[in-house]
């Protein structure tokens, strides 16, 4: 009998945080660890611009460009089996003109495959295009706090929402957010005291990211929690494995068994039968061997 497959969908996330059931999900960007992430039962996959940092060797996200989050996206679809996947929208893909954001949105939705798109921040401007992409049915996650498309601005990494001004400033672009149409908030590194209050005044489900633990879900980059790359990690991040060990081991063991003769053995190699074998030793003999 066939596999009955459960899809995770945005109403499927809604009725999550009724029920008190944590949503949880992780940034992938190709196909064989979006294999392993849906085989371990993962809600929401976010292809985020954070892989021009991972993935690209970008200093910061703001080089992404549109091609390259549909050619990730792509692939990350092709290995979809339940969960919902966000395509992230990369710096300047959305903030010449409410079209352009349209134009690019509806790239990963028809082209990529997407189910939803993201976008960061909450001005005016930010609202007017979530709503134009809500009438043209395309759901859209938001993310506040620490936007890392605003890293010109912000200077440098940090905490937001500390200050009484700062905080209020957030708790009203989550409601104004949820006014527009979002079905979720990404909130990026804040106090957990402020996701709280978000998280309890607005209906649609938080997901938090350096947010603490009163967040609807959690999210983190998917580098992070596996240990992939070997630098330096913020403080919100539980490094779960340390595959960056584990692949550097396996690479100089090779290296160190390919020197020494002990790669590739016997049960690694192909043989050929014994008579094809003997009439190529004939006709091939060099005079050193005779
Ligand atoms: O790009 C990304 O990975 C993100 C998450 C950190 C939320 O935006």
């Amino acid at each position: 009998m066939e596999e009955k497959i459960c899809k995770v969908t945005i109403p499927s996330l809604l009725k999550k945080k009724e029920n008190r059931e944590k949503i949880v999900a992780i940034t992938s960007y190709d196909y064989p660890i979006t294999k392993i992430v849906e085989e371990a039962g993962i809600d929401l996959i976010l292809v985020g611009d954070s892989l021009g940092m991972v993935v690209l060797g970008y200093d910061n996200t703001l080089p992404v460009s549109m091609d390259e989050m549909i050619h990730h996206t792509k692939a990350v679809v092709r290995a979809r089996k339940k969960a919902v996947i966000v395509g992230d929208m990369p710096f300047l893909s959305y903030h010449l003109s409410i079209e352009q954001g349209l134009e690019n949105a509806f790239r990963f939705i028809k082209e990529a495959g997407a189910d939803a798109i993201k976008i960061e921040g909450a001005s005016p401007k930010r609202l007017e295009l979530i709503r134009a992409l809500r009438e043209a049915e395309i759901p859209v996650m938001g993310h506040i706090g620490l936007t890392p498309q605003s890293i010109l601005n912000f200077g440098e990494f940090k905490v937001q929402g500390k200050s009484r001004e700062k905080a209020k400033k957030l708790i009203e672009e989550a409601l104004a957010l949820e006014q527009a149409g979002v079905f979720s908030i990404i909130l990026e590194c804040i106090p957990m005291e402020l996701s709280k209050i978000i998280t309890e005044k607005v209906k649609v489900p938080t997901i938090g990211i350096g947010a603490g633990p009163y967040c609807d879900g959690q999210i983190l980059v998917f580098h992070d929690l596996v240990g992939y790359l070997n630098g330096y990690l913020p403080k919100f991040v539980k490094k779960y494995a340390d595959l960056h060990n584990v692949i550097l081991n396996a690479v100089e063991e090779y290296i160190r068994e390919v020197k020494n003769g002990k790669f590739p053995l016997d049960k690694h190699s192909y043989h050929m039968k014994p008579d094809v074998l003997e009439e190529l030793e004939k006709n091939f003999k060099t005079e050193k061997d005779s």
